[in-house]
């Protein structure tokens, strides 16, 4: 008689969730590593997030991918959290073990090693502008400070809420002798060689938050949204001569640092969003 073992089961959270491209990233992963997984999608309801999550984990849930607008609640939800993700206030995965929530975040180490691995930009010792100090900005600068660039300004329409993120990661940046400052939106001085969007300005039909002399020539011009929300960004940044890059290689990245965290296995990330970028047709 042969025996049978459930196949092992993760999915993706959020609202909305119908968009989603993790089931298609992760299931590609699993095909190119010969692990055998169920990943789909769950949508919740905005108040149901909590009950949604632990109706996973009954049903044999593994662990699972939290998308907007779940992040920090997926923080506060676990039993325990990864040191990344307490410097970040949010999660982008979760594993279940032995009825214990655990909470990591990824999506700051893909930013990074989309720049750095697929864009073949090492951060270390350049200039570098985070826009936004929302949960977008909050989930990426303590790898963007672990990269050790010489100098990262944040700034932010709401400059208060720039000054509180910096003095949270004040103590790592004097670790890894990065120069971690608040900048004011107006009045910004100064080039850079990488300059990072994670505003929402494109979902509210906002233009580009700042003055195109941020950029220096050659600079990387980075979205970290994909898809017609990057769009005006990228742009404009290459009107204004830099390289522009969207973020559909920091979510494969995530993903697979997420796949790695869950199974053990590296999978052929570079290959799986060449995939993706020729199903989107985007550059
Ligand atoms: P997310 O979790 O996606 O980061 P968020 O927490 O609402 O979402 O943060 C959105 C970010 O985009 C913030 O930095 C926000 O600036 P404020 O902190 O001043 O709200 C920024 N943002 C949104 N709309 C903007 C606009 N029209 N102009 C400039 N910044 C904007």
């Amino acid at each position: 008689m042969t025996m049978t073992t459930p196949t092992d089961l993760y999915c993706v959270i959020g609202n909305p969730v119908a968009h989603s491209r993790s089931p298609w990233i992760h299931s590609r992963f699993a095909e190119l590593t010969h692990q055998t997984l169920d990943y789909d999608r769950r949508e919740v309801a905005m108040d149901g997030f909590d009950a949604g999550v632990r109706a996973f984990m009954d049903a044999g849930g593994r662990g699972c991918s939290i998308t907007v607008p779940f992040k920090t609640q997926a923080a506060k939800l676990a039993d325990h959290a990864s040191e990344r993700c307490l410097l970040a206030h949010a999660a982008n995965l979760l594993t279940f073990q032995n009825g214990h929530i655990l909470a990591d975040n990824t999506d700051g180490i893909g930013l990074v090693n989309d720049i750095e691995h697929h864009a073949s930009l090492a951060l270390q010792g350049l200039r570098l502008l985070l826009i936004g100090a929302g949960g977008a900005a909050s989930g990426v600068l303590g790898p963007l400070i672990n990269a050790r660039p010489a100098h990262i300004g944040v700034t932010n329409r709401t400059l208060t809420k720039a000054s509180a993120l910096v003095a949270r990661h004040q103590s790592l940046a004097m670790l890894q002798n990065v120069e971690l400052t608040t900048l004011d939106l107006l009045g910004l001085e100064g080039s850079f060689d990488v300059v990072i969007n994670a505003t929402a300005c494109s979902l509210h039909g906002a233009g580009v938050p700042v003055d195109a002399r941020v950029l220096k020539p050659g600079a990387l011009a980075y979205d970290m949204m994909y898809g017609p929300h990057a769009q005006g960004f990228l742009d404009w940044a290459r009107h204004h001569g830099a390289v522009a890059r969207d973020g559909l290689g920091m979510l494969v990245e995530q993903a697979a640092e997420a796949f790695l965290v869950w199974r053990g296995v590296r999978p052929p990330s570079a290959q799986v969003l060449a995939e993706l970028r020729s199903i989107l047709g985007s550059k």
